[in-house]
């Protein structure tokens, strides 16, 4: 027991030394090492920059992040352009050095997310960042977000969206584009699917693709499993249930859940079923032959009607 115990606390106290050994790592690398090693008087605030970049200047103060990193009680270097492009003096020391400036269009993916993530690594942290989809495909916070808005045109500076009720509510994610436009611009195949005859009223401005997928997973996503039903039944709350008599695949007990009879962004058939005839429920009733024969198919001929779920009928024939 005493072995197992002090075995334990080796194996954390490694683990946290490792931990502190790559965090150091990390800030002694480009971008991060520039604040590390920068000196109290390296910071010379915003408007020793506008002389050389005024239109940038300019851009930023229209931007919604602008806000967040004005004040004298922030420290330099959370404090206007440094914070996110190094202590001028360095800059400054030598112009054209490439490392002395972070310059976001011409660094790795991985050096961009390291400089937008020294602030926003509260709420996501590096590592589970990095596990992303979209951080192994080389994209940056930059391939979506964009700074300093460009034009009138740009969601930065538009009004915030008209939502669902009960969606989450965006406040100026300072996205390149409008969201569907941006996701659709990358994602035409899934792009192609909203255009089906059925399909989520996402073209029509009614719902985002964010509405069911995460692009920052947080500390909170990382501690749950996440069930593919989760989003669904957030907006679609008559089918969570608890029934008397669930139904398996639509209480999330087997399979993909809603996704074993409905596909999520469109389809050819109603309702966005795979399919619209009794082969649906033959997916898995292959017990059932021919002789269980359905007029048409195995819930509009007024039999099955509460295949999402029933308090009152163990075979779904009443809700
Ligand atoms: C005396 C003029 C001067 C001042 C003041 C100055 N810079 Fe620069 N900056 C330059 C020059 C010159 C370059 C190099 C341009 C190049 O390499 O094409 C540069 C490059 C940059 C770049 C990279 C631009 C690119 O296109 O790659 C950034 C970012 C930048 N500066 C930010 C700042 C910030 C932030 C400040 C204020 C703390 C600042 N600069 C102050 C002259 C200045
Ligand atoms: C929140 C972080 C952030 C702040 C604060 C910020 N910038 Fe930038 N800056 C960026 C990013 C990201 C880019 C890359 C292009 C884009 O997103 O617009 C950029 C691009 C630039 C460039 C062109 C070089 C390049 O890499 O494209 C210059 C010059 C520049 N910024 C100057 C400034 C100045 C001057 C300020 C202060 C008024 C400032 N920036 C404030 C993030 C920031
Ligand atoms: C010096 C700290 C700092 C850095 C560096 C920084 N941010 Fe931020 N950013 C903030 C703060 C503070 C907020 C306010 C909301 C919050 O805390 O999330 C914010 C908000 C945002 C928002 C949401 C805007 C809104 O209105 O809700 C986006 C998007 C964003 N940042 C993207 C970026 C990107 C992309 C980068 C890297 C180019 C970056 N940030 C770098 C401090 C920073
Ligand atoms: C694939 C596109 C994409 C990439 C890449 C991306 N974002 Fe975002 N970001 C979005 C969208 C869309 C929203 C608004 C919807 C939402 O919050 O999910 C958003 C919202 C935000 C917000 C404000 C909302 C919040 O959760 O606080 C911040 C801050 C932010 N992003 C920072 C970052 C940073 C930092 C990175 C890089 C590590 C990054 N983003 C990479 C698309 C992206
Ligand atoms: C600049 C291009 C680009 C943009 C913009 C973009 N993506 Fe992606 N996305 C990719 C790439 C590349 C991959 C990884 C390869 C793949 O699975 O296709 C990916 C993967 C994904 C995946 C699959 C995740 C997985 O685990 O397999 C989803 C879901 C996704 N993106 C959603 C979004 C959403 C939502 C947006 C808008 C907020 C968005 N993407 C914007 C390029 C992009
Ligand atoms: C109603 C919810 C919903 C909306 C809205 C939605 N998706 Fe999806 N999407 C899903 C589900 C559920 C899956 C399947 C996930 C799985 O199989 O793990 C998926 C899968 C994907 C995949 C991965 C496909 C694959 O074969 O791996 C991509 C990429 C994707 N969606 C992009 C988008 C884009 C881009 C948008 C917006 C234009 C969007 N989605 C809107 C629910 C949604
Ligand atoms: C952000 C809210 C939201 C989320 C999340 C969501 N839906 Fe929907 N769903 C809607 C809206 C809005 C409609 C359109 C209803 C209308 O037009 O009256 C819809 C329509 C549908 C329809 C067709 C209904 C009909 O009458 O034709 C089905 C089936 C459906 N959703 C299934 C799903 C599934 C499965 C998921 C999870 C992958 C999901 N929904 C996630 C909002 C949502
Ligand atoms: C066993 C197959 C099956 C599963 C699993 C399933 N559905 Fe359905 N769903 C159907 C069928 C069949 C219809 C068409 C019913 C009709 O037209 O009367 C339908 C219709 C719907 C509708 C539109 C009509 C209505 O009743 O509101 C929504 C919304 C919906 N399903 C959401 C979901 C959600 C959310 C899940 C996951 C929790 C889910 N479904 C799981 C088969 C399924
Ligand atoms: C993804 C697989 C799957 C699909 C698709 C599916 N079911 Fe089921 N169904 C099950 C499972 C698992 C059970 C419970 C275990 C069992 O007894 O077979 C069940 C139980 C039932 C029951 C209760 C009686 C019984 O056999 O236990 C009925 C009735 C039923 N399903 C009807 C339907 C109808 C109608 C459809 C099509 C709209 C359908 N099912 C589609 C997996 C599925």
């Amino acid at each position: 027991m005493a072995k197992h115990v002090f075995l334990m606390t080796g194996m954390l106290l490694g683990f946290l030394l490792l931990t502190a050994a790559r965090q150091h790592a990390r800030e002694r690398t480009f971008p991060l090492m520039l604040f590390t090693q920068a000196k109290a008087d390296d910071y010379l605030g915003t408007e020793a920059c506008v002389p050389c970049h005024r239109s940038y200047v300019v851009s930023f103060r229209q931007s919604a992040h602008a806000p967040y990193m004005e004040g004298a009680h922030l420290p330099p270097e959370r404090r206007g352009c440094e914070a996110c492009h190094g202590p001028g003096a360095v800059h400054l020391r030598e112009v054209l050095e490439p490392k002395g400036v972070i310059r976001y269009s011409k660094m790795t993916a991985e050096e961009v997310s390291r400089a937008c993530l020294r602030c926003h690594g509260a709420t996501m942290r590096p590592s589970q960042w990095h596990r992303t989809a979209h951080a192994r495909a080389s994209l940056s916070c930059i391939s979506c977000h964009q700074i300093h808005p460009r034009s009138e045109k740009q969601p930065n500076l538009a009004a915030p969206m008209a939502r669902l009720p009960g969606a989450r509510k965006p406040s100026h994610p300072l996205l390149k584009e409008e969201e569907a436009a941006l996701c659709s611009r990358c994602h035409a195949p899934q792009a192609a699917e909203f255009r089906l005859n059925f399909h989520h009223p996402l073209p029509e401005g009614r719902m985002l693709c964010t509405d069911c997928h995460e692009v920052h997973p947080d500390r909170e996503s990382l501690r749950r499993v996440r069930l593919i039903r989760e989003p669904c039944v957030h907006c679609h709350a008559d089918k969570m249930g608890p029934f008397v008599f669930e139904h398996d695949p639509a209480a999330g007990w087997m399979g993909d859940s809603c996704l074993e009879c409905h596909r999520p962004h469109g389809s050819p058939n109603p309702r966005m079923l795979k399919l619209f005839s009794r082969g649906l429920c033959a997916q898995c009733h292959t017990e059932k032959g021919v002789q269980h024969y359905p007029a048409r198919n195995c819930w509009e001929s007024g039999c099955h009607v509460a295949h999402h779920g029933s308090n009152t009928n163990p075979l779904f024939l009443s809700h």
